[in-house]
């Protein structure tokens, strides 16, 4: 920079946040601020009713809903990456005991490239396979990573289990009952994508400079982790914890209002009349409650939503129902936002391609608000500096 006169740019366009900013068109995901939500043209609702997570990462991975055959042979596909290499189990022993599970599914993230043959081939087929793996491995360094960190080994593989069984089964070795295994299966479709979310963005910023798609998932994981984002279904279980019943839910929310504290579950900056995924994931909870008897969750999470949309007009987001769904779930809660990268790892990898096969560098520009040009001065130097 120098002193001399130069025409000053023209002030930008300037949008905080980016909020309300098109950053790049996309085939995969439709949020309809008006509540809704669509992957590839499909609606969520249906989805979520009807659909199992493979058939929804098939569909987004590939454009079109697979054929019996194909979805037979995509999740045997899934089912046979699941394994991890024993360098990255050896890595998980090696973390302090204390490593919160989001670090080490990012940590494994990054250690799993390296063993990737495709790693630096970018062509739309090597991506595909490598989306398999990402997608295949990231519930086993959930669960290996789990059992590793509470000094037990790691469970050999089903693999004729899907994804949402094989979950519970690699945590605790318990195949669980069939409607467990379908809640958990409209859980990942619902969590599946959601178009430039921030993690996702992050991932294309990455996979757009060209890097591979292990920086890129590793990248979105660090950005799911914090609380305005994935981290939120942790945070809301620990709000929940606090209030414990629905006669404090009111005066708890009044209370935290005026404390002007963000209230995690709530808000969004794209839904304004509501989450698409609010009602079904509410439904889980309210079924869920009555098979494990724990009623009390969803008056609790009911009594906040219409505090908040009587005091702030304010919605809740799909975090405020996942939370107590994933306790009676029995995950502990510092699960809640490794199980929502397991579902959106799906989405991320997807998006990685979409990137890379029509890619452009994503850099946009920035409004300098800094001192303006001056001279440059020699610093003054005392003797036997
Ligand atoms: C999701 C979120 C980051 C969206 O942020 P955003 O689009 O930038 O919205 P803003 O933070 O500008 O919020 C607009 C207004 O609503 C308020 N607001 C938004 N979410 C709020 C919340 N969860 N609790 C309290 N107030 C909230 C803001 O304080 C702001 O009020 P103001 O205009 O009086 O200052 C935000 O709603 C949030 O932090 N929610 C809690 C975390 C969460 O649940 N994240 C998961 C999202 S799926």
């Amino acid at each position: 920079m120098t002193t001399e006169t130069k025409t000053p740019e023209a002030k930008p366009a300037y949008s905080p946040g980016l909020a309300g900013v098109i950053a790049g068109e996309t085939e995969i995901c439709w949020v309809d601020p008006n509540a809704g939500l669509g992957y590839r043209g499909y609606d969520i609702h249906e989805m979520a009713e009807k659909a199992n997570f493979e058939e929804v990462a098939y569909l987004l991975l590939k454009g079109e809903l697979p054929t019996v055959q194909q979805l037979e042979e995509f999740s045997q596909a899934l089912a046979a990456e699941r394994a991890l290499p024993k360098e990255v189990l050896e890595m998980m022993r090696l973390l302090p005991k204390k490593t919160h599970p989001m670090d080490m599914l990012r940590t494994g993230y990054s250690m799993l490239a390296p063993f990737d043959p495709d790693l630096n081939d970018h062509s739309h087929d090597a991506n595909i396979r490598k989306a398999i793996r990402l997608i295949a491995k990231t519930t086993t360094l959930i669960a290996d990573g789990q059992r590793i960190q509470h000094g037990e080994n790691p469970l050999p593989e089903r693999p004729e289990l899907k994804m949402a069984g094989n979950l519970f089964y690699k945590l605790n070795g318990e195949v669980p009952q069939d409607w467990k295994i379908r809640m958990m299966d409209t859980i990942f479709i619902l969590y599946a994508d959601h178009e430039f979310n921030a993690s996702t963005f992050a991932a294309r910023v990455t996979a757009a400079t060209l890097a591979d798609m292990y920086a890129a998932v590793t990248s979105a994981c660090g950005t799911l982790k914090g609380p305005l984002h994935g981290g939120a279904n942790e945070e809301s279980m620990k709000m929940l914890d606090d209030i414990k019943t629905p006669d404090r839910a009111e005066s708890w929310m009044m209370d935290a209002l005026a404390k002007k504290a963000k209230i995690m579950g709530f808000g969004h900056r794209v839904y304004k009349a509501g989450d698409s995924r609010v009602p079904i994931m509410r439904e889980i909870a309210r079924d869920l409650g009555k098979r494990v008897g724990k009623e009390d969750w969803v008056p609790i999470c009911e009594k906040l939503e219409a505090t908040m949309e009587r005091e702030k007009k304010l919605c809740a987001n799909v975090d405020l129902y996942a939370a107590p769904v994933f306790t009676m779930l029995k995950f502990p809660p510092e699960l809640n936002t490794p199980i929502f990268a397991a579902s959106r790892v799906a989405g991320w990898c997807a998006h990685v391609v979409e990137q890379q096969d029509h890619n452009r560098l994503i850099r946009p520009r920035s409004l300098y608000t800094g001192p303006a040009a001056r001279p440059y001065k020699t610093p003054s130097r005392s003797n036997g500096a």
